[in-house]
């Protein structure tokens, strides 16, 4: 984090959740990929003011724990793994994936407070995700369109930000950037439709494509008429992105979509972590999977243009919600939904609703 402040000119709003470091909404967190804990093997990890140790098991489950050993504080990532369970280094007492002891070597009855947090861990899109409480409220999330479908998932590279993840998703909804920053002139508006668990929220961007120079006639003889992205924000932890939506190729054929998913991790060095995930779908028949991976191809080529213009934004900024405009409603919008958020247990906060507390 930035150590220059301003404090006494520009004092910091602190929100209850929104660019909050202290407050950790219930949501799923990407940690790192899959192949990075191999059977009878454990890692560990740093998020969210929280150190957690993963292993995989001999059935190749995976299972998450608090790192700290319940009796004198190891840490277990210097332990075992033993069948599906892990053997402490110090005194060798053992848990299972729930976090209950099951062995006191020592000969001495197992203590009832021998129990650690356990966490509900998952492998998708090749990479590891864990809930910070032991029973998730849903799966890892996915575009709803595609739910049982067989996806490609792709990772891209990944990238560590001195701001809060929550800053750093402002990006996806802020349609006023496409012309500032990346100098495509289009007259975006905005619509925003929240669900009723208050956990997601999808914001709508629609623009008529504009005719005036040969190249904008060039691309809207390409693209069709319209254009629209939309980026749906789950538990503010994972943004799932659509752009080409509403493309007729050449004003005739629908266009799919390409999609991508962000996975916001608040680490505990203080960086935000963003690790993008290039999705599509897998069709059977060789047309089909050629006609996919030329979609892959093109999320990814749009995405590294846009990527490369937006980073020096996140590298140094200091967010203040004071002076919003009527165009930065989505904006707006965005902060209210995370400060609704349910907290998870990694908050240290005491009541989020003071933020003086
Ligand atoms: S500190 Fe882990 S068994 Fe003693
Ligand atoms: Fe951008």
């Amino acid at each position: 984090m930035n150590r220059v402040k301003n404090e006494g000119t520009q004092p910091f709003i602190t929100q209850p959740v929104f660019n909050n470091w202290e407050a950790v909404p219930l949501g799923w967190y990407l940690l790192g990929p899959a192949a990075a804990v191999r059977t009878r093997r454990v890692q560990p990890y740093e998020l969210c003011g929280q150190r957690v140790v993963v292993f995989r098991g001999e059935d190749g489950r995976l299972r998450a724990l608090d790192a700290f050993c319940p009796h004198m504080g190891t840490d277990l990532a210097i332990g075992r793994v033993e069948s599906n369970q892990l053997r402490c280094f110090f005194h060798h007492w053992r848990f299972d994936g729930d976090g209950a002891c099951t062995d006191v070597p020592c000969g001495e009855p197992i203590p009832t407070r021998a129990r650690t947090q356990s966490y509900d861990v998952r492998e998708k899109y090749g990479f590891i995700w864990i809930w910070p409480d032991s029973h998730a409220a849903s799966d890892v999330p996915g575009f709803p369109e595609l739910e049982g479908a067989e996806v490609y998932a792709m990772a891209g590279r990944t990238m560590t930000r001195p701001c809060h993840p929550t800053v750093n998703m402002i990006n996806g909804l802020d349609a006023q950037h496409l012309r500032t920053v990346h100098r495509i002139p289009l007259e975006m508006t905005l619509k925003t439709e929240e669900e009723s668990d208050g956990r997601t929220i999808e914001f709508r961007m629609e623009a008529v494509l504009p005719s005036a120079t040969w190249l904008q006639r060039l691309v809207r003889t390409v693209l069709g008429e319209r254009y629209a992205y939309s980026m749906r924000y789950v538990d503010a932890t994972v943004g799932l992105l659509r752009t080409l939506e509403d493309v007729r190729w050449f004003g005739r054929w629908r266009a799919e979509p390409t999609r991508m998913i962000f996975a916001y991790t608040p680490l505990a060095t203080g960086k935000g972590q963003v690790q993008p995930i290039y999705i599509a779908q897998r069709p059977a028949g060789v047309v089909g999977r050629l006609a996919s991976w030329s979609r892959l191809a093109l999320t990814v080529a749009g995405f590294v243009w846009l990527r490369d213009e937006d980073g020096k934004i996140y590298e140094n900024i200091r967010f203040q919600p004071n002076a919003l405009l009527k165009i930065d409603a989505g904006v707006a919008r965005f902060i209210q939904y995370v400060n609704r958020l349910s907290l998870s247990r990694w908050s240290s906060r005491v009541d989020p609703a003071d933020p003086a507390a």
